[in-house]
């Protein structure tokens, strides 16, 4: 049991409540982060004439040898230590003598601890912004592709109106789009430094915060030292973020799921990245979709926990905040990989162009086509719909698709029909007449997917 405190106390510490308070075992992830805001606390220190020259270089000398014996694998992060503050500083003591006790003047573990965390979380954001735009891309070059794959679109789960896969896939990529989006309005609100909150209310030495803060990449520092130890808001503003982005994914898993069923046939996913069934060797499952959409949950949970912790804590700095971290640790690892995966499945699925096309020529999908054609005939469109209704229970007594029935039948219904409407309702008409700005006809469909590459080249 290795501890910073214990001049006031008179026992050692319970075992037991040595481990349930000590946070080494997750926070250790902190390590790299703690290192470099320690020499940016020490640079300052110096700058200020609250360091000498002598003790400062130990001490930045100390922090680069544990560094680097932590990176080639050399020092082991020991759990006897509380936190990876103490590891970090007791190390430093050991290896450069009284001029490591000095490090911490001027700090506390409060405003240590929240500078950590929010420059991993920084970090993070920055890696999930990176793998969203290569799933963007990896969309972008499939909604190039699929430009005139015709398939049904749906509303209620029911065949609505035929479009094209690039238009439906364009629809993930205005969601994940705007994910990204998220993610730089919550760097563009985080990015500032905590560093000289001190415990919650400065402190007497005349530190530098601008300094520190411009050094370790911060805009400015926090205007306010009580809420520079106590805000996570940055943190609850990214686990909603992945919240967010993880039911995008999951819908998107959902239909790929479905997609992929013996009943809709559309897509296969690749052998690379489907799982058999140890019991019937006919199986081919989606696990990998299967998984992300199930690991959603998880993320919500680490949001509503911290929401949670967060909500009836009093100023400022309360333990209950260490809880911060294990829950939002998990929640980016599982969304940076569900993303990761999720693309190069995606990458990898094939898309049965046949299968899809066929399905979005059964089921009237071009039943309003054919009301759109009537009113190019002069009848208003609420009358027009009820005779494409009269046609469509027709149709359905005799199995057969609009397009199956012959001029005489049609004409049955409305004697403005004429021989034209068989290329009204084609499917090609259906989809590529839509060119309403944002739908899936070809002329509207190329300048979305236009849009979409000049995004991802800027
Ligand atoms: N492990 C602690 C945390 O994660 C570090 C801060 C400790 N500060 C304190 N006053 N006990 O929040």
């Amino acid at each position: 049991m290795a501890q910073l405190w214990g001049g006031r106390f008179t026992k050692e510490t319970d075992q037991k409540v040595f481990a349930f308070n000590a946070s080494i075992l997750f926070d250790q992830r902190l390590f790299y982060e703690d290192v470099a805001g320690s020499m940016a606390h020490t640079k300052m220190l110096e700058k200020q004439g609250i360091l000498s020259k002598e003790d400062a270089s130990a001490i930045l000398d100390g922090l680069s040898s544990i560094r680097k014996d932590v990176e080639e694998g050399t020092l082991e992060i020991s759990s006897s230590y509380e936190d990876i503050h103490s590891f970090v500083e007791a190390v430093l003591t050991q290896r450069v003598g009284d001029a490591g006790k000095k490090l911490h003047t001027g700090r506390s573990r409060n405003d240590q601890v929240a500078l950590d965390m929010r420059l991993y979380t920084r970090k993070k954001v920055k890696e999930t912004d990176a793998a969203l735009k290569q799933l963007l891309s990896v969309l972008c070059h499939l909604m190039d592709e699929h430009r005139q794959t015709y398939m049904p679109g749906f509303t209620h789960l029911q065949k609505a109106q035929p479009v094209t896969l690039g238009f439906y896939l364009g629809a993930y990529f205005e969601m994940f789009r705007r994910d990204r989006g998220r993610l730089s309005d919550i760097f563009e609100r985080m990015n500032y430094c905590p560093l000289g909150s001190g415990a919650l209310a400065g402190t007497t030495y005349p530190l530098d915060r601008d300094f520190t803060a411009k050094e370790l990449g911060f805009y400015a520092p926090m205007e306010n030292a009580m809420d520079g130890v106590s805000d996570r808001d940055y943190l609850l503003e990214y686990l909603s973020a992945l919240s967010i982005l993880m039911m995008h994914l999951s819908r998107f898993s959902e239909e790929v799921i479905l997609w992929n069923s013996n009943e809709y046939r559309f897509v296969e996913i690749d052998d690379a990245y489907s799982t058999g069934s140890s019991i019937m060797p006919q199986k081919k499952n989606p696990d990998i979709a299967e998984l992300v959409r199930g690991k959603t949950g998880r993320v919500y949970g680490a949001l509503i926990s911290l929401l949670t912790t967060m909500k009836g804590l009093p100023l400022a700095y309360n333990k209950d905040m260490q809880e911060d971290k294990e829950l939002a640790f998990d929640a980016m690892d599982t969304a940076l990989a569900c993303i990761e995966l999720f693309s190069d499945m995606l990458e990898t699925t094939t898309f049965r162009k046949d299968v899809m096309k066929a399905s979005a020529t059964g089921g009237f999908t071009n039943a309003t086509d054919l009301a759109d054609y009537l009113v190019g005939k002069g009848i208003p469109f609420r009358d027009a719909h009820g005779i494409v209704g009269r046609v469509v229970v027709s149709c359905d007594e005799k199995d057969c698709a609009i397009d199956d029935l012959t001029l005489e039948e049609l004409k049955a219904f409305s004697p403005v029909i004429e021989a034209d409407v068989y290329d009204a309702i084609s499917l090609e008409t259906c989809v590529n007449k839509r060119n309403t700005y944002g739908g899936p006809g070809a002329a509207a469909l190329e300048t979305e997917i236009a849009g979409a590459k000049k995004y991802l080249e800027s």
